[in-house]
């Protein structure tokens, strides 16, 4: 080969990387923000990113932009590695025609798509672009759907995750939001169906980006965001992290980490933690961190309905998704919020053959118009579906209170939990001790000399009786009762006997889980 021809290649190539130019490259620094190349330096293992399509061009001749053509367009794409493991990548390049997303740019993320699901590998999409191409019209229209369809195709085949780095808007965040995992960088990403100058002309209504759709929002609030990073390089980091907890794909199984923590280690600390007054709250996390490898527990949506706790660990070296209600925040009640933050986590896990891992302390739903009103009903039954139709090992530790319906929906013996095991603090009832007098027994409190005397009374016979694990035992409801020092070394034995395990679901078209 000719000398002069390799030259010609490097140039182009050289062209490719320099994005929309040496002044956006260098505004776009100025915003705090690395270049589409140096995000997949920092995401992927050094030097194994792959490119593939540096020098395709867009075809468009509208208003003018065929004087605007760069090699690449406004995405690289290609496959690199994390950790040793295959993964696909595209990183939208925000100087060039601010990301947004031309046919060449949605023919480049399609190829790769295909290429992950061809060989079961998961697919990373860092964001950084103004949504649909508004020169081309149409034709990125048709681009964005199709994005959409391989998405949803992808669903549940293998990890998707996209990483948000911009000011994401239109069909930016549609994809994003059909994938697994949404993740925002502090202070410099959003997302919105529009912009703050679309909801001035449109609503009169005065938002800056951040109120409109910053992490903080999307992670407090909407819930559209699982995991925030203080900066870029953070957030790319929660990339490599989270992808341990997961398969290459449906067909496989998490990798293990050969633990150095002991299996049968037994924590007496935990024996203590429940406290001796029902309504007395402690922290949920510090049970969970006391029992899983290492203490390290990776939570997922941390900051939105904190009543519900969820995330990944390692038991043995094997990957968990762990979902506890949280008696710190609201008593630990299921709302509409927490119901359909768990549903999710579950369903997540139970396509990707994750074991779930419940801690049971939850007092009942949350009554009331405001939750009846927004559809508590609908939104706890999605919960209840999801534990229902989930079919990998399902681990449940009932620590103190299991009340009613939410009994039943937090992994009981009766929806297919494997292994159901209770702290002698269990309280596992139709309802809590105060809500049943008074029910029952209202007519003779009110006829009492001393209402409240006699009620306290029947509140404590009522306790004796029924707040405790022993009748969910004698009836087989609860496979045993156990210390909870023991509790680790029971749920490692428990993931060993139970991850080769059969249930399946009757053929169908699929589910109609109440959405
Ligand atoms: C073409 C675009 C563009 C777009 C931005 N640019 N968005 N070019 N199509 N969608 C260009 C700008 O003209 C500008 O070019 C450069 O990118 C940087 O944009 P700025 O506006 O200067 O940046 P910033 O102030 O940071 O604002 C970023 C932004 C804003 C918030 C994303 O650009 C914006 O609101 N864009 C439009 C967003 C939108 O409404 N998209 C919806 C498209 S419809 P120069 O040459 O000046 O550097 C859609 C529907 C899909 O997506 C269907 C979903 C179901």
């Amino acid at each position: 080969m000719t000398h002069h021809l390799i030259e010609k290649l490097r140039q182009r190539r050289a062209a490719s990387h320099a994005g929309g130019g040496e002044e956006r490259v260098q505004a776009h620094r100025a915003r705090g923000r690395n270049t589409a190349y140096e995000r997949l330096e920092i995401l992927l293992d050094s030097g194994s990113f792959h490119e593939v399509d540096a020098f395709v061009e867009h075809r468009s001749t509208n208003f003018g932009i065929d004087k605007q053509r760069y090699p690449g367009d406004s995405v690289v794409t290609g496959w690199g590695k994390i950790n040793g493991r295959l993964v696909y990548v595209y990183s939208q390049d925000f100087t060039v025609l601010g990301g947004s997303l031309s046919e060449v740019h949605a023919a480049k993320i399609l190829k790769i798509m295909e290429m992950a699901m061809k060989t079961g590998a998961p697919m990373i999409g860092l964001n950084d672009s103004g949504g649909a191409r508004i020169q081309e019209g149409v034709e990125s229209l048709a681009g964005y759907a199709e994005i959409f369809l391989h998405n949803t195709m992808a669903s549940g085949v293998i990890p998707q995750i996209s990483v948000i780095m911009g000011p994401c808007a239109g069909g930016a965040v549609y994809s994003p939001a059909l994938t697994d995992f949404v993740i925002m960088v502090k202070d410099t990403s959003y997302m919105f169906i529009t912009g703050p100058n679309v909801v001035k002309q449109v609503l009169n209504e005065d938002v800056n980006a951040e109120s409109l759709g910053g992490a903080t929002v999307h992670a407090t609030r909407s819930g559209v965001c699982h995991l925030v990073g203080e900066d870029e390089t953070q957030a790319l980091m929660l990339v490599r992290e989270l992808l341990n907890y997961l398969p290459q794909n449906n067909m496989e199984d998490a990798p293990v980490q050969p633990a150095s923590d002991d299996p049968l280690r037994a924590d007496v600390a935990l024996d203590e933690i429940v406290p001796d007054n029902p309504n007395k709250p402690y922290d949920i996390k510090e049970v969970i961190n006391r029992i899983v490898d290492d203490g390290q527990f990776f939570e997922i949506q941390e900051n939105y309905a904190p009543n519900i706790v969820v995330g990944f660990a390692r038991l043995g070296g094997n990957s968990v998704g762990i979902i506890a209600n949280q008696p710190m925040v609201l008593a630990g009640v299921l709302d509409i919020h927490a119901s359909e933050k768990a549903a999710r986590f579950i369903r997540t896990c139970d396509a990707f053959n994750v074991p779930l891992i419940t801690f049971v302390d939850v007092p009942g739903y949350m009554p009331g118009t405001e939750q009846e009103h927004n559809g508590i009903i609908r939104s706890g039954a999605k919960l209840l579906y999801a534990y229902c139709e989930a079919t990998v090992p399902k681990l449940t530790v009932t620590t103190r209170k299991a009340y009613g319906g939410a009994y039943c929906v937090m992994s009981s013996k009766h929806i297919r939990a494997d292994l159901n095991l209770a702290w002698p603090t269990a309280e596992i009832a139709v309802m809590g001790p105060e809500g049943a007098v008074e029910i029952i027994n209202r007519r003779e409190i009110a006829e009492a000399a001393d209402p409240v005397a006699r009620k306290n009374e029947l509140v404590a016979e009522y306790r004796a009786k029924f707040a405790h694990p022993y009748i969910a035992a004698a009836r087989g409801f609860v496979d045993d009762i156990i210390e909870p020092r023991e509790t680790r070394a029971r749920l490692i034995n428990a993931l060993q006997v139970f991850q080769n395990k059969r249930d399946e679901n009757p053929p169908r078209k699929h589910g109609n889980i109440p959405l």
